[in-house]
């Protein structure tokens, strides 16, 4: 009963990489934070993971991963949805109705899909999934009546656009969704590529120097850290003139709570080996009790299964409510039974 009286709360990741501090700052983090103020469905996002093309084995790999991520970095089972997405066949059949109300115009606006196909060239081979990829997020956060949507930055866009199509759905026919907002940190919603401080840290990018995996073995974590790009500058300070310090300093902030400023008053002076040496170390202190609980779980598909079970199952029975009426609004003749 307690739980009917929370306000909702749905986010998901995409296995179409290995997942990041990115990732893991910019959304995870947040989400183990809010799990008991709010009813959680945390679901690992298979289908929007196809919109460009994947290694079969690679993709269930990582989608059992991110599940065992998820659970290791502290989101209680017992207390929340997890489940995947592809286990409930409402949110592709709730993205075909809005897919219907939805305009290729304000698709193709899309800052990702603009950038993400124009790697392809011409448009003949851009997948129209790519295009259609927000639509499905928006079936994803609306099928839950959902009130808040923790998200890094790169998601605003998309669930503006979620927002828009509900309304749009709610003034075509009749009130039905809950009008969601976003919930996007202060710190750490856009943690930056560690070569090329001034664009996203990316799973997608080529070079593997560009991020931390938050599965990376701590060697490789603060090697990577020592290599991350800085300035010639030399003072640890908190500015635009520095992205790659300020990036760091970010990663510290989100990790440790110590501020900008007590960061640049540690520091002062010192260059930046020191500094960037205690970035590795509290990225390690963070990720290797994690990375050592996926393992195990990992080690436990049954223990893994019976959590996507049960997931899909409560998912199912909540997003399907809200599918029928859906259904019916549009006029289509309910399921005889
Ligand atoms: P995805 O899989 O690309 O990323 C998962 C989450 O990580 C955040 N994120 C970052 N945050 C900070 N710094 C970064 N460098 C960084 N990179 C990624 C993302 O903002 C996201 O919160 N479309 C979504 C998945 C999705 C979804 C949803 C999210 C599908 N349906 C419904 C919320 C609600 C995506 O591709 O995220």
């Amino acid at each position: 009963m307690e739980e009917q009286s929370k306000k909702v709360i749905f986010s998901g990741i995409q296995p179409s990489g290995n997942l990041t501090i990115g990732n893991y700052l910019g959304a995870l983090k947040n989400w183990v934070k809010l799990q008991d103020e709010y009813d959680c469905y945390y679901c690992v996002v298979d289908l929007h993971a196809i919109t460009v093309k994947q290694e079969p084995k690679d993709l269930r790999r990582r989608t059992l991963e991110i599940l065992a991520i998820y659970i290791a970095a502290g989101i209680d089972p017992e207390k929340n949805t997890m489940f995947i997405q592809s286990h409930v066949s409402a949110h592709s059949e709730a993205s075909w109705l809005l897919t219907c109300n939805s305009y290729v115009g304000e698709l193709s606006r899309m800052t990702q899909y603009k950038d993400k196909s124009s790697k392809y060239g011409n448009s003949t081979s851009i997948s129209a999934g790519l295009l259609n990829y927000p639509v499905l997020m928006a079936a994803d956060i609306l099928l839950y009546q959902t009130d808040l949507v923790p998200v890094g930055l790169d998601q605003k866009q998309h669930l503006e656009l979620a927002r828009n199509i509900a309304e749009r759905f709610n003034n075509a026919y009749s009130p039905t969704f809950k009008i969601p907002d976003p919930y996007i940190p202060k710190e750490g919603s856009k943690i930056m590529d560690l070569q090329e401080p001034l664009k996203k840290m990316s799973k997608s990018s080529d070079n593997p120097n560009s991020y931390i995996l938050l599965m990376d073995p701590p060697e490789v974590i603060k090697k990577k850290i020592s290599r991350a790009v800085t300035d010639s500058l030399g003072i640890v300070k908190y500015s635009d003139e520095q992205p790659g310090v300020k990036n760091l300093m970010t990663i510290l902030n989100t990790l440790t709570g110590e501020t900008f400023e007590d960061i640049e008053k540690k520091y002062e002076g010192q260059g930046y080996a020191k500094f960037k040496e205690d970035v590795g170390i509290a990225i390690v202190n963070e990720l290797e009790p994690i990375q050592n609980k996926v393992k195990k779980l990992l080690e436990d598909k049954e223990y893994l299964e019976k959590i996507y079970k049960a997931g899909a199952e409560k998912a199912s029975y909540v997003a399907n409510k809200t599918l029928r009426k859906m259904q019916k609004k549009i006029g289509f003749i309910p399921v005889a039974r």
